[in-house]
């Protein structure tokens, strides 16, 4: 069986852009391959966290990971703090990455804006990711498309190791679906849409209620096509398009199925369809996550044995690599 590894920083509630860019693919993939599926918690502190909203952040992200279809009988689902290898390799591996790498990562420029007072965390970030993909010898990395030049470095920093010292690592495949790889904000359809954004109109959660879903989407930025053309083109139409996206995942009919049925009509019957087509898809999902979010015994026990499980995985990688480098084993 391939082995997976994926990951979501539970740094506030997910939008469907996190659901359809990762989670849908996980779906597909935890039926046949040997799913690893993690909060990446330590990830999400290179932005300062208030510790009691942190932890609730966190359990919602693993009460929405159960709902969203994730099942831990199936994946291992876990929390990376709760895993210390993670953290220990990270180490191991920033001593094998170059601050040229780290300083052309396009996500570090954005978030640091160059500024010196930026955390080193924050820096590092791609190396962490690195170490919780090497640490499972994840053969596929199922990610959207803002994660691929974090992917590219991972293999590169694998590759390194290997030349030289041989084969530890096993080097990993990003896995970008070719649908909603990358779902736009609603409000300017050329820039991802992020659960981080100031206007929160601009995302759409999988925590919001069916009447703010079919609001944000109505006031969805189009464009000013005076005949309201329908159709799919990224480059020429990027919020009618983006809507397309969402409509299609959501009903599971493809693009092509869909558009000729647009064709006398607006912009607002679109918007509509695609409100009520999200909302189907969201709302079974809400009720288990209110379900589960209730039940708190029950995520401490499945990220307790997810915990167990990951950390049983990851020891053996980590041995390998101490050993590679010459530390020496206490045994
Ligand atoms: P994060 O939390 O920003 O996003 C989680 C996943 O959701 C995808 N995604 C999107 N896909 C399509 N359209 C969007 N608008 C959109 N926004 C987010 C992301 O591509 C990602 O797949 N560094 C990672 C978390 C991480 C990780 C890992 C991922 C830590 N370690 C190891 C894979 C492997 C992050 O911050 O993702």
């Amino acid at each position: 069986k391939p082995v997976v590894l994926s990951g979501i920083q539970p740094s506030g509630s997910m939008t469907i852009g996190n659901y359809i860019g990762a989670i849908n693919q996980w779906l597909d993939m935890q039926e046949h391959s040997d799913c690893h599926f993690m909060l990446a918690d330590l990830h999400t502190i290179t932005v300062r966290q208030d510790p009691k909203e942190f932890k609730s952040q966190v359990l919602e992200g693993l009460a929405m990971y159960v709902a969203c279809g994730l099942d831990p009988e199936k994946s291992t689902i876990f929390l990376q703090s709760q895993v210390p290898e993670h953290a220990q390799l990270s180490w191991l591996l920033n001593c094998y990455t170059q601050m040229g790498e780290l300083n052309r990562m396009t996500q570090f420029k954005d978030k640091s804006n160059n500024a010196s007072s930026s955390n080193s965390g924050l820096y590092t970030y791609p190396v962490l990711m690195a170490a919780d993909i090497l640490l499972y010898q994840a053969d596929a990395v199922p990610v959207g498309d803002d994660q691929k030049q974090h992917l590219e470095l991972a293999r590169t920093i694998a590759t390194r190791f290997n030349n030289i010292y041989g084969d530890v690592f096993k080097v990993p495949e990003p896995m970008i679906p070719k649908q909603g790889a990358r779902i736009m904000s609603l409000q300017d359809p050329l820039k991802k849409m992020s659960k981080s954004d100031a206007n929160p109109k601009a995302y759409i959660k999988l925590l919001d209620d069916p009447k703010q879903i079919a609001k944000k989407l109505k006031s969805a930025v189009t464009d000013s096509d005076e005949q309201a053309r329908i159709y799919f083109d990224n480059a020429e139409k990027p919020g009618v398009s983006n809507l397309l996206t969402l409509l299609s995942v959501a009903t599971k009919r493809s693009v092509a199925d869909l558009v000729p049925e647009y064709e006398d009509k607006m912009y607002g019957h679109l918007k509509k369809d695609t409100a009520d087509a999200v909302v189907a898809m969201i709302e079974p999902i809400q009720a288990r996550y209110y379900e589960l979010r209730a039940d708190e015994t029950e995520l401490l026990r499945i990220m307790r044995i997810g915990a167990d499980k990951a950390s049983a995985r990851a020891a053996p990688t980590l041995a390998k690599a101490y050993a590679a480098v010459g530390f020496i084993a206490n045994n």
